[in-house]
C-alpha cells in the first residue's frame, strides 16, 4: 500500500541504480526540484565523498548522511536521491515511512557493478565486484522493507522514471 498524504518523493537503490538519472527525469515531469543526497553531504562537509570515508571513516559519513537525508526529506515538492547506503539508518527508515513516497530501483548486481566498475574511485564501497555482490545481497531486505513501490529497470519503450511519475502525479492529484 501506499501510505499518503506525502510531501515528497524519495528515491532508493544500490549504487549503480540509477537513481540520479532517474531522480532528474521525474523531477522534471512533476515540476518539482530535484536534490541529490551525496551531493548534498560534499557540499556541507566541503569535501567529496572519498575525502569523507577516508579521514571520518564510514561512521562519520553515516551520522553526516543521516543529518543531511533528514534535512532533505522534510522539503515538499521534491525528488530526492538518497545514498544507496542511506537506509541502513533506522532513523532515515522511519523518516521515509513519515510523508516521503519511496522508490526503490530495483537493479541486478551485474547491471549495477557494470556501471560503477568504471568510476569506482568515487564510490568507497565499490572497490572489487565480490565485496560488492555481499553488499547488495545484504542490504535488498532494507531496501524493501523502506519501498512504497519496486521499480524494475526494464527494457520497455517508456523509461521507467516517466511511469512513475505518472503514477505520482495521479496520487497527487487524488
Ligand atoms: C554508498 C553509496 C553512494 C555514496 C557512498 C556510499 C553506499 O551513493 O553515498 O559512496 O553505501 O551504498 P550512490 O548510491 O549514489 O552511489
Amino acid at each position: 500500500m501506499i501510505p499518503g498524504p506525502f510531501r515528497n518523493l524519495a528515491l532508493i537503490g544500490f549504487m549503480g541504480a540509477g537513481k540520479t538519472t532517474a531522480g532528474e527525469a521525474l523531477a522534471a515531469r512533476l515540476g518539482w526540484a530535484f536534490l541529490d543526497a551525496d551531493r548534498e553531504i560534499e557540499r556541507e562537509a566541503g569535501r567529496e565523498i572519498p575525502a569523507i570515508f577516508a579521514e571520518d571513516g564510514e561512521p562519520g559519513f553515516r551520522a553526516l548522511e543521516e543529518r543531511v537525508v533528514g534535512r532533505l526529506l522534510t522539503q515538499p515538492n521534491a525528488v530526492i536521491a538518497l545514498g544507496g547506503g542511506a537506509v541502513l539508518s533506522a532513523v532515515t527508515r522511519e523518516r521515509l515511512r513519515d510523508g516521503s513516497f519511496t522508490v526503490l530501483l530495483d537493479v541486478s548486481p551485474q547491471t549495477a557493478w557494470r556501471r560503477v566498475e568504471a568510476e569506482a574511485g568515487d564510490r568507497p564501497l565499490a572497490g572489487e565486484a565480490r565485496g560488492f555482490a555481499e553488499l547488495y545481497e545484504a542490504r535488498q531486505s532494507l531496501y524493501h522493507t523502506a519501498a512504497d513501490v519496486v521499480a524494475p529497470l526494464q527494457k520497455r519503450s517508456i523509461p521507467h522514471p516517466i511511469r512513475i511519475a505518472d503514477k505520482v502525479s495521479i496520487r497527487t492529484r487524488s
